[in-house]
């Protein structure tokens, strides 16, 4: 119990290190801490974790605590239908969660924490994130469903599929935002938090290097218009002060990253094997 309570106190402390990967584990269920916070209202409630101790931890994880998530029955899951009039995930995310038809309609899922998969299918069950198509989906899968699936496509390392070469001068402009942000209009960097070159810093925050240009500048716009959680708000904030070239900038710059080279070490850290 202390050591489980050491690693949430490292985690919260560095969003920005690779400490947060047992905390996949830890935190399966609860909200998303560390993510939104200022380093200041972090080391407060670090500190304040510290005392409380095993006794969060314990309330961290009301439903079974003892079960694993099992991604042989995620895959199981993604493959069919788990329930009547419910399409199954490949449909629409393919087996491997790379996207089915390359649109950026259907975002990429794999390799992506499963510990961020399952907030997100929480928060559409709950309407905290708005989507007609993934609302119903959600909610009919039990809480042993979600931690499967999300389990499963955590697990999956897919290629990229090759994307149309965008214009080279709105992917320097969007990787200028993304590696430095504009601190004349109090715009953090997106590698700030998602990591360098949008690796991700699981648990909590995805990557985007590889996502679909679409889908991230879907995304944004969700977050404009108040339409995506507000739990963190970070992103709602990071949302509000890009306009729309400069959406599209580091929605381009993000799809074309070199992202097989990122993918092998999100994947070894959604997995939770490194240091
Ligand atoms: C009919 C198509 C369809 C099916 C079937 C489907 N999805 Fe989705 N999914 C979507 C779309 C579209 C989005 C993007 C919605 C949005 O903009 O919020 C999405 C988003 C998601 C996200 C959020 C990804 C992120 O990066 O934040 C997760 C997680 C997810 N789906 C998991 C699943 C799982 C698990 C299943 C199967 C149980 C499933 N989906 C089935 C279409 C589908
Ligand atoms: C202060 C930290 C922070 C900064 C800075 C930040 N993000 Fe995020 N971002 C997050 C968090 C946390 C999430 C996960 C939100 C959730 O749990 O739903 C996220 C999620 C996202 C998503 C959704 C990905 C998905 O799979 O659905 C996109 C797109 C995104 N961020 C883009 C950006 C871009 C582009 C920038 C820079 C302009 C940026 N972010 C800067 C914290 C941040």
């Amino acid at each position: 119990m202390l050591k489980a309570t050491g690693a949430i106190g490292a985690s919260m402390l560095s969003s920005a290190s690779g400490a947060a990967a047992p905390m996949a584990e830890i935190l399966e269920g609860t909200g998303p801490f560390g993510a939104g916070m200022s380093r200041t209202r972090i080391s407060a409630l670090a500190a304040t974790m510290a005392s409380i101790g095993a006794a969060w931890v314990a309330h961290a994880q009301p439903e079974s605590p003892i079960r694993q998530p099992d991604p042989g029955r995620g895959a199981v899951i993604a493959a069919q239908a788990v329930a009547p009039g419910v399409l199954a995930c490949a449909q629409c995310h393919a087996r491997n969660g790379a996207g089915s038809d390359g649109s950026g309609a259907f975002p990429r899922i794999a390799g992506q924490s499963a510990w961020y998969l399952a907030k997100q299918l929480r928060d559409y069950a709950s309407g905290v994130r708005l989507n007609a198509v993934m609302a119903p989906i959600a909610k009919a899968l039990s809480s042993d469903d979600i931690a499967d699936v999300t389990a499963y496509y955590a697990s999956v390392n897919a290629p990229y599929p090759p994307s149309a070469r965008p214009d080279p001068a709105l992917i320097k402009h969007g990787e200028q935002l993304a590696k430095t942000g504009n601190a004349a209009r109090e715009l953090q960097s997106c590698d700030n938090c998602h990591g360098p070159g949008g690796a991700g810093e699981p648990p909590a925050i995805p990557y985007l290097a590889g996502q679909y240009a679409r889908y991230i500048a879907t995304q944004l716009t969700m977050w404009q218009r108040g339409l995506r959680d507000k739990n963190p708000d970070a992103m709602a904030d990071v949302a509000k002060r890009l306009d729309t070239q400069e959406i599209a900038a580091v929605a381009a710059y993000f799809q074309q990253v070199d992202a097989p080279r990122v993918a092998a070490r999100q994947l070894t850290r959604s997995r939770g094997s490194l240091p």
